[in-house]
């Protein structure tokens, strides 16, 4: 079959993210932070205090790190060497869910089950140690309010997630009842922090000028650090660290496809800009775009970020490995011509993402400056989406440079690989200092 042109170049234009479209929505996305500094209700995104500064990078010890917010939970002993040193002594790690086999973050699963499997997990990074005393660092990368570092309050789950009786509980709370069941009593929890903020821990442990952390993966999500915020309660130096949330950042406008996703995911309505952005639905969006140029409006491949990136580096004049990822979801074997716009809705789906998140680092690089120079800063990046996707980074630098001009010289992403598990036992250090 032919791909129908016309309908191409439609969806084609509705992917698009043009310079004037990517500059309103930095405009926008400042404009939001602004609000919520005043009244975080009234911003699109939660703004969410996490009662953390930044390290001082002279922290030390050993402590307990445990990483909570994707499909693969991770347990980890970190040793804290002080000057950006560390030693992971112990490192542990299992999938929330396994198809067919077990799902402890389905709509089906329970808070015993989820919390059990946490607990689980704890006992085997301490080996079985039921005496000697771990403080824990807890990187809970969900919607939390909190009012102090250790206690945090899911507000609501994202990232499809759907276990029943979490969501208004504190998290530590059920996390110690589920280790006192297992007879583990010497596990004392003592920070909670978003995977975001444990992400701008972990890097600005190791270096300076780094004000910004941001998940970019299954998820996405950022925290900056905002100077103006001092409270009493708050740990470490130069402000207090805020948990955007911006994933449910809504002053933009979203496609027919993005509008459609999100009528049928878990939560409508909520988390529409990571819903644009991120690696959980981004194979999504690609696949009812697919679906659309093969006559199969609503048919489900099952396509996935990692499909994408297959099919986008397929160099091949005759586009073979393409060709057999697009065969294999979705039992076309397509002409030439047609995959290689398939290939080309591709590229424009990850590339709109890419300028997307940007616009959202140009937001706040923008509001940090205020009405000052924009100074030389690193936006720290963890994410499986910034670091394995192809053409993420390139076009992230083509938007900064397009955004910011000259001063793109002063800002650029590094990646934080790990962040999350270092960032929750730096966290405990500060807590416990
Ligand atoms: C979702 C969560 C957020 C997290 C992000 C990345 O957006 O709501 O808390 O930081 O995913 O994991």
């Amino acid at each position: 079959m032919a791909f129908n042109e016309g309908n191409f170049q439609d969806i084609m234009s509705e992917f698009a993210a043009t310079p004037e479209f990517i500059r309103e929505v930095a405009t926008n996305f400042q404009k939001d932070l602004k609000i919520g500094l005043r009244d975080p209700k009234s911003s699109s995104m939660r703004m969410l205090k996490s009662y953390v500064g930044l390290p001082t990078g002279k922290e030390t010890g050993e402590f307990l790190a445990l990483d909570f917010g994707g499909t693969n939970v991770r347990v980890l002993r970190i040793k804290l060497e002080g000057e950006g040193r560390y030693e992971v002594v112990k490192k542990v790690g299992e999938p929330l869910i396994i198809p067919g086999k077990y799902d402890y973050i389905g709509k089906n699963s329970t808070v015993d089950e989820m919390f059990g499997f946490l607990a689980r997990l704890i006992d085997e990074a301490i080996e079985g140690d039921h005496e000697t005393k771990f403080y824990l660092g807890h990187t809970f990368s969900f919607p939390s309010t909190q009012d102090d570092l250790n206690n945090a309050k899911l507000i609501i789950w994202t990232k499809e997630f759907a276990t029943p009786g979490v969501e208004g509980k504190v998290v530590n709370d059920l996390l110690l009842d589920a280790l006192k069941k297992r007879g583990i009593e010497n596990v004392v929890p003592v920070a909670v922090i978003n995977d975001t903020v444990a992400v701008l821990l972990s890097a600005a442990y190791k270096q300076s000028e780094v004000y910004t952390g941001s998940i970019y993966a299954t998820g996405h999500n950022t925290c900056y650090l905002e100077s103006s915020i001092k409270d009493p309660k708050g740990f470490g130096q130069g402000g207090m660290i805020l948990n955007l949330e911006c994933g449910n950042f809504m002053k933009l406008t979203p496609n027919r496809f993005d509008i459609e996703l999100d009528k049928n995911s878990e939560k409508p309505g909520e988390q529409r800009f990571e819903k644009m952005v991120s690696g959980r639905y981004m194979g999504e969006l690609f696949n009812m775009a697919v679906a659309e140029l093969l006559d199969e409006i609503g048919k489900n491949y099952g396509f996935t970020s990692i499909d994408m990136s297959g099919i986008v580096e397929d160099d091949t004049a005759n586009l073979e490995k393409a060709a057999a990822i697009v065969a294999e979801k979705t039992g076309h074997k397509l002409e030439l011509a047609d995959l290689k716009k398939i290939k080309e809705l591709d590229a424009a789906i990850i590339i709109r993402s890419a300028r997307l998140v940007t616009a959202s680092y140009v937001g706040i690089v923008w509001q940090r400056a205020g009405e000052g120079a924009i100074t030389t800063q690193h936006v720290a990046v963890d994410g499986s989406v910034y670091e394995k996707m192809p053409l993420v980074q390139e076009n992230i630098n083509k938007a900064l440079r397009e955004l910011l001009g000259a001063d793109a010289d002063k800002v650029d992403t590094i990646l934080d690989n790990g962040g999350s598990g270092l960032g929750a036992a730096i966290a405990a250090a500060m807590a416990v200092s």
